[in-house]
């Protein structure tokens, strides 16, 4: 579980002070995805950043499995670190490495043997549906692909927890689909709590069991994403779900790969008939 408690964050830059989170409280609980909705600026990058501790909270606590981590350095934050796995927009992969390279790197920095790690990024490069890719190099894959490659390496050491910081929002809406099937999947075969931020409310339909809206560093409104949705009570995501436009886009793909599923199964049928 985690729990972010009256967490405030003021940036400084040049003598100017930004209050880019201001009191945040918020819960989530293990297992579920939980989405983080907000327009852009709103401070949904920072307050993921807050739960790894990428950024360091001005005020206020982050508790992890009840443990109050929000003061944890070198060994301490290392270990956390390596139970939060990553993925962002740009995939962030090393370019001069091969896909398989970049799945072992982060067990390379865990001490793992070398024989393992090889065996261990064939398992996690099979589950994202890669298996045949393993020596390529990133800039020979799509993005859809590069994104495969950035969960496989996040999930290496085996975290408790992901965080996506628009994981989906350089992809096209098919794609986007397809990776949200897999990180659905990968919640439920592993049990691994997801924190998924998002400008696009159809995302966090498709996929959130629970969502926060956040504006200008405060939280608006949260709740199941059903609820959230069906009534919806901020201004905020009034206003998110009448620009829902890309929604339409991912009911429209759904269906058409029903159709063509369907044809698939005709053809196949009249294969059979005319066999
Ligand atoms: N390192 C920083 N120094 C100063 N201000 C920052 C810093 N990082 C973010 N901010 C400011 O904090 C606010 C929240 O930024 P943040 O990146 O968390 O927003 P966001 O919701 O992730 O936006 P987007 O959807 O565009 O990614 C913004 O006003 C931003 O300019
Ligand atoms: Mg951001």
């Amino acid at each position: 579980m985690i729990e972010i408690r009256n967490l405030t964050k003021v940036y400084e830059a040049r003598g100017e002070k930004h209050t880019a989170l201001d009191d945040i409280n918020l819960t989530v609980r293990d297992g579920e995805i939980f989405g983080i909705i907000g327009a852009s600026g709103a401070g949904k990058s920072t307050l993921v950043r807050c739960i790894n501790l990428l950024e360091r909270p001005t005020s206020g606590s982050v508790i992890v499995d009840g443990v109050d981590v929000t003061g944890f350095k070198g060994r301490q934050l290392h270990d956390l670190r390596e139970d939060i796995g990553m993925i962002f927009q740009n995939f962030s992969l090393f370019q001069q490495r091969t896909v398989a390279q970049n799945v072992t790197y982060p067990l390379e920095i865990a001490g793992m043997g070398k024989r393992e790690r090889v065996a261990r990024a064939a398992e996690l490069l099979e589950m994202v549906g890669l298996a045949d890719k393993a020596k390529r190099y990133p800039s020979e894959l799509s993005g859809g692909q590069q994104q495969r490659v950035a969960i496989a390496r996040a999930l290496a050491n085996e975290p408790s927890i992901m965080l996506c910081d628009e994981a989906t929002s350089a992809l096209d809406s098919l794609t986007t689909l397809q990776i949200l099937d897999l990180l659905r999947s990968i919640n439920e075969s592993l049990g691994v709590t997801m924190v998924v931020i998002t400008h696009a409310l159809s995302v966090a339909e498709q996929i959130c069991d629970s969502v926060a809206v956040i504006e200008a560093g405060r939280i608006v409104e949260q709740g199941s994403t059903v609820e959230v949705f069906a009534h919806p009570s901020s201004a905020v995501t009034q206003q998110l779900l009448q620009h829902r436009t890309v929604s339409s886009t991912i009911t429209e793909v759904v269906t058409e790969r029903c159709v063509i599923t369907e044809a698939i199964d005709s053809e196949t049928a009249t294969d059979r008939k005319v066999g």
